[in-house]
């Protein structure tokens, strides 16, 4: 099957998907997808795709120019088999097949008010636990990098799990679903415009905190970037 999927990955998708970082705080622009393949999702690095004829994989395709497949790789061989990670079956040169993970990201469940319960978050906390019982450090986990598939939480970026300097974003996001989203938002659909404007504060009022602790130095680009 591994065989037969990576060769559809660099004869039929490779070839024709085009992708690019305009802005490294952005998310990549994905310009053509090649029939039969879906999108499901762009971070800053990568392009997320599926083939119907493999939809228990996806394909993680880093943009040109965009390093840290070999990082990502090694995190997944570090984190074996757990519920609630998806697992790496090859590396390519500039590609990763990881099993899919079903759901919706938590950022996507704030869209459409899709209630996220603190089992979720619960299951999220366990798995960031088992990730550092095995010597990585759990970062930039944020809300587009959970998910919530039937009821459990799911973490489906470790790309920056080598990193060893301190990142709260999770204590972030948890605070901000103890103190408003449980008792607020839990069911009420947010608008993205506001999304986008919490998001943005957030990155101001990060880089001012890490100036004031002086952390501000320890950060790379791949830290500063836009979520
Ligand atoms: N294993 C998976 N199963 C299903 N969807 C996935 C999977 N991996 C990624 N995705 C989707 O693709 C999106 C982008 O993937 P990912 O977060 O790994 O990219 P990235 O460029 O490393 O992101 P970041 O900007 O956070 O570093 C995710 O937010 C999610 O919607
Ligand atoms: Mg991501």
């Amino acid at each position: 099957m591994i065989k037969e999927l990576v060769e559809h990955i660099e004869r039929g998708l490779l070839p024709h998907l085009q992708i690019e970082s305009v802005n490294p705080l952005n998310p990549v622009v994905v310009r053509r997808v090649p029939p039969s393949w879906v999108l499901l999702g762009a971070g800053n690095y990568a392009a997320v795709v599926t083939h119907p004829d493999f939809e228990e994989w996806v394909v993680k395709v880093y943009a040109p120019g965009r390093q840290g497949i070999e990082e990502e790789a090694e995190v997944y061989r570090r984190l074996g088999s757990h519920p609630a990670f998806s697992e790496c079956l090859h590396v390519g040169e500039r590609y990763l097949v990881l099993k899919r993970l079903r759901g919706f990201t938590f950022y996507t469940c704030l869209l459409r008010g899709i209630h996220i319960p603190k089992q979720a978050v619960t299951d999220i906390d366990a798995a960031l636990s088992y990730a550092r019982e095995r010597g990585l450090h759990p970062h930039d986990v944020h809300g587009k990098n959970v998910m919530l598939e039937q009821g459990r939480g799911k973490v489906v970026d470790v790309s920056d799990f080598l990193k060893e300097d301190p990142c709260m974003m999770w204590d972030d996001v948890k605070t901000a679903y103890h103190r408003f989203y449980f008792p607020v938002f839990h069911k009420l659909p947010i608008p993205e415009r506001l999304l986008n404007m919490i998001r943005k504060s957030y990155r101001w009022l990060g880089k001012s905190s890490r100036y004031r602790t002086g952390l501000g130095k320890a950060h790379s680009a791949r830290e500063n970037r836009e979520h």
